[in-house]
């Protein structure tokens, strides 16, 4: 698996031409279909260091829609890696949607736990209790987050520019792995605006927190931190949440450029993006939409809205 397919495609449409804007969208979403956007970036040195210490599988989190899990179920099987899933719910089974089913397809064991023996992921007692129960194991975050997930983030900074210079990256934000690590990579003048899909998000504090814990000095961090533009309001009412307004929009911009993004991370990203450029806050810029995957995700909601991608 390599990133060669994660092209920089150039967007043209009436809007950005009005406001003389050139959009590029960085195709993550390319890189594979399971394994897709910040997932292989995420995953791809926490690979590198199982294979350096010569564990015997990993171990990690994730809901029952969680990209993440499935990312690394297809990602430890390309890979021959034994895996476990803690999945947050013990009320599930493998059989109680197409992302946990897909997961034990693909050699994942799936290991249902309670909502509050869930939040204990983060306990260094509770992991552990996992690595006696799974000795020589290696645990991954949830999300993939963490140093090593930023560090394979930032690599899509270099890729395109070598391809084009660019005034801002737009991505959408989570853990803030993934903008963490973008911000790593750029350049002085080179700016990152975030959409966190989390209501109520403190975006700068938990980047800050982040970048820190990864051994960067507070004065550095601060000074990194300026780049950044959080955009704020485009959660849709918080995470996983969605209104009509944005399915739709989701359909239109399928319709217009053939490029669908998921109703979780991508589409409220994009969203907040256009609303900015119909604002002039992007006037005679070139911009870069990282396209972070995420389309598996969009399953969960065809029983509302049938396949978002007929719609608009
Ligand atoms: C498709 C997609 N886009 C964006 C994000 C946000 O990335 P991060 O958690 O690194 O902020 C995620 C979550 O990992 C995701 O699954």
């Amino acid at each position: 698996m390599e990133t060669s397919r994660s092209i920089l495609q150039e967007i043209e449409l009436p809007l950005l031409k009005a406001h003389n804007v050139r959009l590029h969208i960085k195709r993550d979403d390319l890189i594979h279909p399971d394994v897709s956007g910040n997932k292989w970036r995420k995953l791809k040195y926490f690979v590198a260091q199982y294979k350096d210490k010569k564990n015997q599988g990993i171990i990690t989190f994730g809901g029952a829609y969680s990209n993440h899990l499935l990312a690394t179920a297809a990602y430890c099987a390309m890979e021959n890696i034994p895996c476990i899933g803690i999945v947050r719910g013990d009320e599930l089974s493998p059989d109680s949607n197409q992302t946990l089913r897909d997961c034990a397809d693909l050699g994942m064991q799936l290991v249902f736990v309670s909502r509050s023996d869930y939040m204990l992921k983060e306990d260094r007692s509770y992991k552990e209790y996992l690595i006696e129960q799974y000795p020589g194991y290696m645990i991954v975050p949830e999300g993939g987050s963490g140093y090593l997930g930023m560090l394979g983030c930032q690599e899509i900074v270099g890729e395109i520019r070598s391809v084009t210079n660019f005034d801002r990256i737009i991505v959408a934000q989570g853990t803030t792995t993934t903008s963490c690590g973008i911000l790593l990579g750029l350049l002085d003048v080179e700016k990152l605006d975030v959409v966190p899909v989390l209501k109520n998000f403190p975006a700068v504090k938990v980047m800050k927190e982040l970048l820190t814990y990864a051994a960067f000095d507070v004065e550095f961090t601060e000074e990194l931190l300026e780049k950044v533009n959080v955009l704020s309001s485009f959660h849709f009412g918080g995470y996983a949440k969605v209104e009509p307004e944005l399915i739709s929009f989701i359909g239109d911009f399928y319709k217009q450029t053939g490029i669908k993004l998921d109703p979780v991370y991508t589409g409220k990203a994009m969203y907040a993006l256009f609303d900015q450029i119909k604002k002039g806050a992007y006037d005679n810029e070139t911009l870069v939409f990282i396209h972070t995957g995420g389309l598996q995700g969009a399953r969960s909601y065809e029983k509302e809205f049938g396949s978002i991608y007929d719609i608009a």
